[in-house]
């Protein structure tokens, strides 16, 4: 698939690479093992939310360092910040492109290239069940508005106030152990096996 991109791009001038493609397989809280159709759910994340974006800048990068210009936009999330028990497929990957985004953008920066990487909390799109927007949740056009807003100013953002708020709440409140002790009580796995019975019933 690849290679048939890369020869379609050929001759093409590309500024600027948004690496937006992604997917969140299970959207309740699901333990690593209970993933229904796990071989496919593993690989699915992987290819969708990890190997596309290393070789769409593998295939883009080139032009954009001989031009010494370009911009390369790649989406992680607030859950890539730190481990996220019930959802580790997902939010593993959006570490991965945190890390990969920053090392990018120190190795290619002094070649005029700025690589961002994004990490919204909830955005009102079909990955969430298009939720209802409010102060915590931001529409689509809204979010890219602001967060294009940040380029240059950031390398790495939640891309907008309240997700920027959001974050530093969240870091400040529970750091990192408190967090995950939270999500290891008795109590929130029942609270997470209710949600799943619940999704099971409604899909029946
Ligand atoms: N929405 C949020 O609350 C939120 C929060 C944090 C991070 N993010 C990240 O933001 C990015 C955009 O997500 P979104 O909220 O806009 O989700 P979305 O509404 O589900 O859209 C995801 C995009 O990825 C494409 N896509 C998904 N799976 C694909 C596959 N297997 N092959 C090819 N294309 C595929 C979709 O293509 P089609 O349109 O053709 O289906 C769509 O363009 C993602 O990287 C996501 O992880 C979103």
């Amino acid at each position: 698939m690849y290679q048939a991109i890369e020869d379609n791009l050929k001759g093409m001038e590309i500024g600027i690479l948004v690496n937006n493609v992604g997917m969140l397989v299970f959207f309740n809280p699901t333990r690593f093992l209970d993933m229904p159709n796990i071989d496919k759910a593993i690989m699915d994340t992987i290819s969708c939310n990890m190997l596309s974006l290393v070789q769409m800048t593998r295939i883009v990068l080139p032009q954009m360092v001989e031009r010494k210009k370009g911009l390369v936009i790649n989406l992680s999330s607030e859950v890539g910040n730190r481990p996220f028990p019930m959802s580790i497929i997902y939010s593993s990957s959006k570490r991965f492109v945190d890390f990969f985004s920053r090392g990018l953008h120190a190795e290619y920066k002094s070649l005029g290239i700025t690589v961002q990487c994004v990490m919204p909390l909830f955005v009102s799109t079909d990955m969430i069940h298009n939720l209802r927007t409010n102060i915590f949740v931001k529409s689509a056009s809204d979010y890219a508005r602001d967060a294009l807003n940040t380029v240059g100013y950031t390398n790495r953002t939640s891309g907008c106030l309240s997700h920027a708020l959001q974050s530093f709440a969240l870091a400040l409140l529970m750091p990192d152990p408190v967090f995950e002790f939270v999500l290891s009580l008795k109590t929130l796995e029942d609270v997470f096996e209710k949600l799943r019975q619940k999704d099971e019933k409604m899909k029946k």
